[in-house]
């Protein structure tokens, strides 16, 4: 699992911030730079604004994050009140608690550090009247509870109190989702049990393990059994990834001749061809060839400057694919049999590098569908999700210099 390179909670005030890179990539990216996703947004803020939960589960780096909070931005927009949590930020259940809490305060208030500011006032530190908070008494109680079981109950109920004591609508997406069942036994009972009877709240579950999502949402018996409706993202309109290639296109026309440089629809394809189409790793492929020619000082884009920047973009690309390949080695056979996937090479025949058994076979390929990185394209073939990464999986054991392809 790649980390998170943007804070826990969101600052909700970003105004007068300097601009950004020109194509962003990393953390979540703005919403001038969400390529294709204008229509799920709409549908996402409409549903969310009419209290439906949602379940958003979709592979890594696609651009779940980035959706979510441009989505909160135009609810509050709309007048409701929301909060953002990164649940692979918080340690135990009482972060949680207190990170739910403290982003609704910061909501509701126009500014951040009320957690902070109520824990100061609950033990004496600081005076009451001193510091102007509307609604601090919503969370007193949680910061002066002892037992960290009861305090995530207390957290857990901050949204419907705050519905119900401003009477707007209240919005909370909690993302990596799935990463908060390892702060405890019952977490996702407990959630179940204190979130469905709140009136005015409406919740969006993110995360990128989309199987233990399926399973706690999708299983019967399972605590958030049907809680939320699933709303894919991933193939949203019938497209890869759900992004139309017809907006990737306008977008890199439009954003490379701000710059003065031209793009044709055949390097375009190129582009596309060359990254499937995944979210990042196009942003990624963008943002080399345009660093490229800026320090070229080329004005027009060929098809041999896509084939550089391809090139540097796997290399800029590297690490979090590294730390994906090392989240393999976990699991015996799986790397062996996802080195096979990305070489096109037969699955079950023997090989002189040592035979994998059948069974171990199949068991591995059930893990790397589960884990998003590879889909069935048919009986017995299998081919990876992100193209970039599976060229990164050929050139493993490849002495530098050489460059396979398939
Ligand atoms: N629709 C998009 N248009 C352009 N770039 C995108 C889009 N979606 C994602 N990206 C690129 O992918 C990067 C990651 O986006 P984001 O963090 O929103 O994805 P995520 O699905 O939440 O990732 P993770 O699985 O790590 O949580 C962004 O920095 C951006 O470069
Ligand atoms: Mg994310």
């Amino acid at each position: 699992m790649t980390q998170p390179m943007y804070p826990a909670v969101v600052p909700l005030l970003s105004a007068g911030s300097p601009p950004g890179p020109h194509f962003p990539v990393g953390g979540p990216v703005p919403a001038e730079d969400l390529v294709g996703r204008e229509p799920y947004m709409r549908s996402t803020t409409t549903r969310l604004s009419e209290g439906e939960h949602l379940l958003i589960a979709g592979p890594r780096r696609i651009g779940k994050t980035s959706v979510i909070l441009e989505v909160l931005r135009r609810l509050r927009r709309m007048g409701a009140v929301t909060a953002y949590v990164d649940c692979l930020g918080a340690t135990d259940i009482r972060g949680l608690a207190e990170r739910l809490a403290g982003s609704l305060l910061a909501s509701v208030e126009g500014k951040e550090g009320a957690i902070e500011d109520a824990r100061a006032i609950a033990s004496g530190l600081r005076a009451r009247g001193r510091i102007r908070y509307e609604h601090l008494e919503l969370v007193m109680p949680l910061v002066r509870e002892a037992s960290a079981q009861r305090a995530f109950e207390i957290g857990l109920d901050v949204p419907r109190a705050v519905a119900q004591r401003t009477g707007r609508r209240v919005v909370v997406a909690l993302d990596e989702f799935q990463a908060a069942g390892r702060l405890g036994p019952r977490v996702f009972d407990v959630m179940r049990s204190r979130f469905q009877a709140q009136r005015g709240v409406a919740y969006a579950f993110l995360g990128s393990e989309e199987g233990i999502l399926e399973q706690l949402f999708g299983e019967k018996g399972r605590p958030l059994y049907r809680f939320a409706v699933a709303h894919d993202l991933a193939e949203a309109g019938g497209h890869r990834f759900g992004i139309d290639p017809a907006d990737w296109h306008a977008y890199l026309v439009r954003k490379l001749r701000q710059k003065r440089i031209a793009i044709g629809e055949t390097e375009v394809d190129r582009m596309l061809d060359a990254t499937g189409g995944h979210p990042q790793d196009t942003m990624q492929l963008c943002a080399a060839l345009y660093h490229f020619m800026r320090e070229q000082g080329l004005r027009t884009v060929t098809s041999e400057l896509v084939a550089i920047a391809y090139e540097v973009a796997l290399r800029e690309l590297e690490r979090p694919f590294a730390l994906h390949w090392s989240d393999l080695g976990t699991q015996k056979y799986l790397q062996a049999v996802a080195k096979r996937i990305a070489r096109g090479e037969p699955l079950y025949a023997a090989r002189p590098d040592g035979d994998v058994p059948r069974a171990e076979v199949l068991r591995a390929v059930t893990s790397l569908r589960a884990r998003g990185l590879v889909v069935r394209t048919g009986r017995g073939r299998y081919d990876y999700l992100e193209p970039m990464f599976a060229e990164h999986v050929r050139r493993l054991d490849v002495a530098p210099g050489i460059v396979p392809s398939r």
